[in-house]
């Protein structure tokens, strides 16, 4: 046991084996869902798109609550390069591709029941425009949730890949320049943990409310 927990790979496939095995038997065995059915890729959709934005949002708020208030009261001499050069890069790893696969899955989701491109346009393209307040609700939810996955590629991962010099991509940076990647991917990861909180209440909301 000790052996299989102090492996990842063996607890994360696992975890996911398991997850799969528990589905198939609720959605085939227990509720008669045909497999390939509309709700069947839906529901899964759900999970692999909820699993995937646990691992986005929960890195961004390690970075947001723990690592980036706390790295400062390390004294420098202990802190070295652990957090930079080693645990920086690895958790922008999972949170990268995790805002990428939330993304995937939560297209695919809007896709899959039929209102992805009602619910880009806000309901502008309903008939009559804007009379489902679903497709208003969580098109905002998307849209807040996309700038947030364009903020992560396209500002914070570059200017981090600056500021650390991550795969030495920037050997020659000047330190000025790599204080001020560093400061603008912090405010942007700042913006992500505001708008995460209102994207929130249309993503959970929508079930529900919509
Ligand atoms: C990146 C762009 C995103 C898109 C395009 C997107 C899209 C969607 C869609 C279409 C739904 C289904 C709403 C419904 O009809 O009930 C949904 C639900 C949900 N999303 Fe997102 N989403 C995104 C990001 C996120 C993020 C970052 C999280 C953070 C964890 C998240 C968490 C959820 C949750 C918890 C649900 C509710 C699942 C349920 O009630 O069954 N989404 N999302």
């Amino acid at each position: 046991m000790s052996a299989f927990l102090s492996n990842l790979r063996y607890v994360a496939w696992t975890g996911l084996a398991v997850g799969v095995l528990f589905f198939l038997w609720y959605t085939l065995g227990v509720r008669g869902i045909a497999f390939g059915e509309g709700v069947f890729w839906e529901a899964g959709l759900r999970w692999l798109h909820v699993l995937s934005g646990i691992m986005w949002i929960g890195l961004l708020y390690y970075f947001n609550f723990v690592q980036t208030p706390n790295a400062p009261k390390i004294p420098e001499e202990h802190r070295g390069p652990a957090i930079g050069k080693v645990i920086t890069p690895a958790a922008l790893f999972w949170f990268r591709w995790g805002a990428m696969s939330t993304l995937f899955f939560g297209l695919l989701l809007a896709w899959n029941q039929n209102y992805l491109v009602q619910a880009l346009t806000l309901g502008a393209i309903d008939d009559p425009p804007f009379a489902a307040p679903k497709h208003i609700f969580i098109g905002i939810g998307m849209w807040l949730a996309i700038v947030m996955w364009f903020n992560v590629w396209f500002i914070i991962w570059p200017n981090q890949q600056k500021a650390l010099n991550i795969d030495n991509k920037y050997p020659d940076l000047a330190a000025d320049a790599k204080t001020k990647a560093a400061k603008l991917a912090g405010q942007f990861s700042r913006v992500n943990t505001f708008l995460s909180v209102p994207m929130l209440v249309a993503m959970t909301g929508a079930q529900t409310l919509g």
